[in-house]
C-alpha cells in the first residue's frame, strides 16, 4: 500500500510551521485528504504536544499516515515514537524516506524545518507517500519493534 491518496495528518511546532505550510499545500495539491493539527503560527509551542497529537490521530483511526515537523525533526519524532504502533522516521533525503517505507513500514515521517529546503522536503514527502512496505523478512523485524514495547511495559 502507498499512502498518497489516503487520509494524512500533519502537525508541527513553531520551528516547523513554515515548512508545514509548504508540505500541506503540496499534499492538498495532490488531492491527499489532510488533517492539519497545527500549530498555526510561529509563536512558541512545545513539540511533544504536536508529536503526541499526530500519533494519536493515527492510533484513533483519524489518519493512516502523517508528517510531523519541528526544527530538527528530532524532538517531535522521539515524542511520536513513544506510542505503540507508531513508527516515526526522521528523514533528510529521498533514499532514506523510501527505505523507511520499504523496510520499516514507517507510518509517520519527521522532517527538520530548520534544515530542509521546501523543494527537498516535498521530494522526501513524495518518496515516502509513494513507496510501499515490502513485507517478508522486514515484517518480522517490524513486529519485533512492537514486541520490545510489550516486553518492557
Ligand atoms: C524548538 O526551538 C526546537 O527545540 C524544536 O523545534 C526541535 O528542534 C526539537 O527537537
Amino acid at each position: 500500500m502507498t499512502f498518497l491518496k489516503h487520509q494524512a495528518v500533519i502537525a508541527s511546532d513553531h520551528a516547523g510551521f513554515p515548512l508545514k505550510q509548504e508540505v500541506a499545500a503540496w499534499l492538498q495539491g495532490q488531492d491527499c485528504p489532510l488533517l492539519d493539527l497545527g500549530t498555526d503560527s510561529t509563536n512558541s509551542v512545545d513539540y511533544p504536544d504536536f508529536g503526541q497529537a499526530a500519533a494519536q490521530a493515527i492510533l484513533n483511526g483519524n489518519a493512516v499516515w502523517g508528517v510531523v515537523i519541528c526544527g530538527t525533526g528530532i524532538g517531535i519524532s522521539i515524542s511520536a515514537n513513544r506510542f505503540k504502533w507508531i513508527r516515526c522516521a526522521l528523514c533528510g533525503d529521498v533514499e532514506t524516506a523510501m527505505l523507511a517505507r520499504r523496510h520499516n513500514d514507517a507510518n509517520l515521517l519527521a522532517l527538520a524545518g530548520r534544515v530542509l529546503s521546501p523543494d527537498l522536503a516535498r521530494k522526501i514527502v513524495q518518496a515516502f507517500a509513494e513507496t510501499a512496505f515490502e513485507g517478508g523478512r522486514h515484517q518480522e523485524r517490524v513486529l519485533k519493534i512492537d514486541a520490545i514495547m510489550f516486553e518492557h511495559e
